[in-house]
């Protein structure tokens, strides 16, 4: 895994853009695995402010909780709406209103092997180590499917539901669907962060921090605050290795 230490959350941002920006160079059609949550909002305000197209891109979201009334600003799609450019784009996320949730996630799974897998998945992480709603104990090789939400993320998350019963459900990809993009990026902020990025970066690999499954992936690349990386035990190391790789790139 390839730790990355942040000047901040800015900088952060800024270089996941950078990777999207240099895909769509490469692949002008690339297929996006895309996350929602306070962290990505500053690379979507970086990804608006670049004069990329993304007319032949397609995306597909982590997850999408389940029940939301239709349009409700707490809703994911409602967030993909608010900060991404859903008309330039094609913009798939789960069907947390369908009415069978089973079916939804297999066409989920159907949609994103037909427009030939994910080649790009960025992430975010809970606090609790969860990626996507894959909460602690999640299967490693889980497919797109229900969650019930854990204590931890309904609390982290029940701002977004002032006045409405929060939903305790969402249709998520799974751990094994992440696993199979081809890239994979996660961005991590904020002291809450700290502990979960220590365990998915230096701990066992375990169902208990489902991030730790990154370790899985090939090249997977971890964006990080100072916050956020505040537990790591090996930053000499990181550091070390990140100045000799930007050498590597500029040489
Ligand atoms: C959202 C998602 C979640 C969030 C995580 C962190 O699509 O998949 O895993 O990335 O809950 O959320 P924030 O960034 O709000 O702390």
């Amino acid at each position: 895994m390839e730790i990355v230490l942040c000047r901040d959350v800015l900088d952060a941002a800024s270089r996941c853009a950078d990777i999207v920006e240099e895909l769509l160079q490469e692949k002008p059609d690339a297929v996006l695995g895309l996350p929602t949550g306070t962290t990505p909002l500053p690379f979507y305000e970086e990804l608006r402010s670049r004069s990329l197209s993304f007319a032949r891109v397609r995306s597909f979201n982590l997850d999408e909780y389940i029940g939301l009334p239709e349009g409700h600003p707490g809703s994911y799609t409602a967030y993909m709406a608010r900060n991404f450019d859903v008309n330039a784009c094609s913009v798939c996320l789960p069907d947390g209103r369908a009415e069978d949730l089973e079916k939804a996630a297999s066409a989920y799974e159907a949609l994103i092997q037909e427009a030939g897998g994910i080649d790009l998945q960025i992430l975010g992480i809970g606090r609790n180590g969860h990626i996507g709603f894959n909460e602690p104990g999640s299967s490693l090789k889980s497919r797109t499917r229900v969650k019930t939400l854990s204590e931890p993320t309904l609390k982290a998350n029940a701002s977004d539901f002032e006045g409405i019963e929060p939903p305790t459900m969402a249709l998520t990809m799974g751990i094994g669907t992440i696993l199979e993009a081809r890239r994979i990026v996660l961005l991590a902020a904020g002291a809450s962060k700290a502990i979960a990025v220590r365990d998915m970066a230096e701990g066992p690999l375990s169902a208990n921090c489902p991030a730790s499954a990154l370790q899985m992936h090939e090249k997977p690349v971890v964006f990080v605050d100072p916050e956020a990386a505040s537990q790591l035990a090996n930053t000499e190391y990181y550091q070390r290795s990140q100045a000799l790789q930007e050498k590597l790139k500029n040489a």
